[in-house]
C-alpha cells in the first residue's frame, strides 16, 4: 500500500471484566448516590461548576483509596491500563503508571460535560456504571483540528478514523482510556435518568 497512517491517536474500549462486573457495578451505583448524599462539599462545587449534575472531582477524588469496591474497580482498570500502554509503545523505565485520582460523575437530563482535557496525567479514562438507553457517549476530537486550515470537508461516508469528532458508546460495565492530552466532553444528556460513571487520572512521574 503506497499510503501509511503515522501518527495514530490511540483510543480503548473494553469490557473492565469478563465476569462479575454487574454485581461490582450495583455495589459502585450504591456507593456513587451515598457520595453525592455525604459530600456537601461536592455539591457545593457542583452547582457552579458542573450545574445540574454532581461530581467528587474537587472534593473527593481518590475514590480508590477510601472504598474497597473503587480499589477493586482499580485492580480491574490496571491491567486495561497496562494493556494500552503496550498499545503505545511507552517506555516506561520500571516506574510505574497508576492511579492517582479517581472520582464520581451523575449527569441526570439536561446535564452536560463540556470541551476539556486532563492537565498533569498522563492516561486518563472513565468506567460506566449506570447508561440508561440513550445516554450519551464520550465524544472525543482530532487533536490537530487547529492546524487543518485548508483541509476539505470529509464525505458524509467518511471512515471514523477520518472524523473530527467521534462518540464512543457509554455501556454499563466499559472502560475507556485515552491519552489525557486527547480533548473530550459528554454531550448533553437527553433522557430522563441519570448516566453514572467513574473518572479517573493515571500519572508517570
Ligand atoms: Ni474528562
Amino acid at each position: 500500500m503506497p499510503t501509511r497512517s503515522l501518527f495514530p491517536t490511540l483510543v480503548y474500549s473494553s469490557r473492565a471484566a469478563a465476569s462479575g462486573w454487574r454485581a461490582l457495578n450495583e455495589r459502585l451505583l450504591k456507593e456513587c448516590r451515598q457520595l453525592r448524599l455525604d459530600d456537601a462539599a461536592g455539591r457545593r462545587w457542583s452547582r457552579k461548576s458542573y450545574p445540574g449534575g454532581y461530581t467528587s472531582y474537587s472534593s473527593v477524588s481518590r475514590m480508590h483509596q477510601m472504598s474497597p469496591t473503587f480499589a477493586t474497580l482499580e485492580r480491574h482498570i490496571d491491567s486495561h491500563v497496562r494493556s494500552f500502554a503496550r498499545s503505545l509503545d511507552f517506555d516506561l523505565e520500571g516506574r510505574p503508571l497508576s492511579m492517582t485520582d479517581c472520582w464520581v460523575n451523575i449527569m441526570p437530563r439536561r446535564v452536560t460535560h463540556g470541551l476539556h482535557l486532563h492537565p498533569l496525567a498522563t492516561i486518563s479514562g472513565t468506567y460506566y456504571v449506570s447508561t440508561p438507553a440513550g445516554a450519551p457517549g464520550l465524544k472525543v476530537e482530532d487533536p490537530r483540528l487547529d492546524r487543518f486550515m485548508a483541509s476539505p470537508p470529509r464525505r458524509s461516508d467518511d471512515r471514523a478514523r477520518h472524523r473530527p469528532w467521534v462518540e464512543l458508546p457509554a455501556e454499563a460495565g466499559r472502560v475507556i482510556l485515552f491519552e489525557s492530552w486527547l480533548r473530550h466532553e459528554v454531550p448533553a444528556n437527553l433522557v430522563a435518568a441519570e448516566r453514572i460513571s467513574i473518572s479517573f487520572n493515571y500519572g508517570w512521574f
